[in-house]
């Protein structure tokens, strides 16, 4: 059942893996999408380390399947958290935004298999480096933070693959629906890793406001922001508007950080805040139709792969 080197790696039935993010990835929604087959994530950079812990604790008591944890290197006290996953015993961390020269080598040597989030084929030639067990390659279609480079998904995949060599990679960005797994995987992804298809789902514990948003927009629904200091694609309200403003207006870094101030994303995720929050949030979305459960959105996800290589073939693709 798509068995490939990232579901073999992982010990999972689909090689489908839940984007660890901030806010968003608690225990209810990575136990839920491991439980249906794929790969949970917690994602840790908006937790305290105490927090880490209990949520690693709830995600045990919710599923006895493989999850993992994502630790953005640049969060506040990414040490503490790798050390809380060494101690709890932790099978998987995904790390990103930042060197994995720096924790790689610690987790690996407690065990813990390593996947690096890069995105580009330069980024990734350093991963390779620093001995990780799997890379995840996210372009530019991506919600949060998002290369500068602006390397679309259907780009970057051929050109990580060729820098990973057999290395397990798994495709992001974008992915909102089976046929696109299909097509990462014709790309030469071993498997894919989603954020905000994941988001609109009853198990998240984002704001219902939210999921809402996610359902409404278009294709135009999201906007790249805040490049020079915090670049990340986020869903287009009135604080986005504010920021691209700056941004055109070829405002500084320090502008931009004083626009954004404390606790935005927290305003927008959790307290539904429309006008003052940011929503980090994919191109996927205005694929998006309905908030449904992760069985449902797994079932859909699986065999949409299916469809999608049929297609392939049926146009004579072989
Ligand atoms: C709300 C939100 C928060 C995110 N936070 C993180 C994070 O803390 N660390 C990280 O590595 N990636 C983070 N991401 C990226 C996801 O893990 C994933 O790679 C991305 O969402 C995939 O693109 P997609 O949203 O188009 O599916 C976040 C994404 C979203 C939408």
């Amino acid at each position: 059942m798509l068995k490939s080197s990232v579901s073999k790696l992982f010990n999972i039935k689909y090689p489908i893996i839940q984007g660890g993010m901030a806010h968003v990835s608690r225990a209810e929604l990575a136990a839920a999408v491991s439980n249906a087959g794929g790969l949970g994530l917690l994602g840790s950079s908006s937790m305290t380390p105490e927090e880490l812990k209990e949520e690693i604790q709830q995600t045990r008591k919710l599923t006895s399947k493989p999850f993992g944890v994502n630790i953005a290197i640049m969060s506040p006290e990414p040490e503490a958290k790798v050390d809380i996953c060494i101690n709890g015993k932790v099978g998987i961390v995904f790390t990103a935004a930042g060197n994995p020269k720096l924790y790689t080598k610690k987790l690996k040597d407690a065990g813990i298999k390593v996947a690096h989030v890069v995105p580009s084929a330069r980024l990734a030639e350093k991963a390779v480096q620093a001995g990780v067990d799997a890379v995840v390659c996210e372009g530019f279609e991506a919600g949060g933070h998002d290369g500068i480079e602006e390397l679309t998904t259907l780009t970057l995949v051929p050109l990580v693959r060729r820098a990973v060599g057999n290395l397990p990679l798994m495709a992001a960005g974008g992915i909102s629906a089976g046929s696109q797994i299909a097509a990462a995987l014709a790309l030469g992804a071993d498997g894919v890793q989603i954020g905000t298809l994941f988001i609109a789902t009853k198990e998240c514990s984002a704001h219902s406001l939210f999921k809402q948003k996610i359902i409404e927009a278009n294709e135009t629904g999201t906007v790249f922001v805040a490049r020079k200091y915090r670049p990340q694609r986020i869903l287009r309200n009135p604080f986005a508007e504010k920021i691209a403003e700056l941004d055109a207006k070829g405002a500084s870094a320090d502008e931009i950080r004083n626009a954004y101030g404390p606790e935005r994303g927290r305003k927008g995720a959790i307290e539904g805040d429309w006008e003052n929050g940011y929503f980090n949030c994919g191109q996927g979305a205005a694929l998006i139709t309905e908030i449904k459960s992760i069985a449902e959105v797994m079932e859909s996800l699986v065999s949409g792969v299916r469809n999608g290589a049929k297609l392939v073939s049926l146009r004579g693709m072989k």
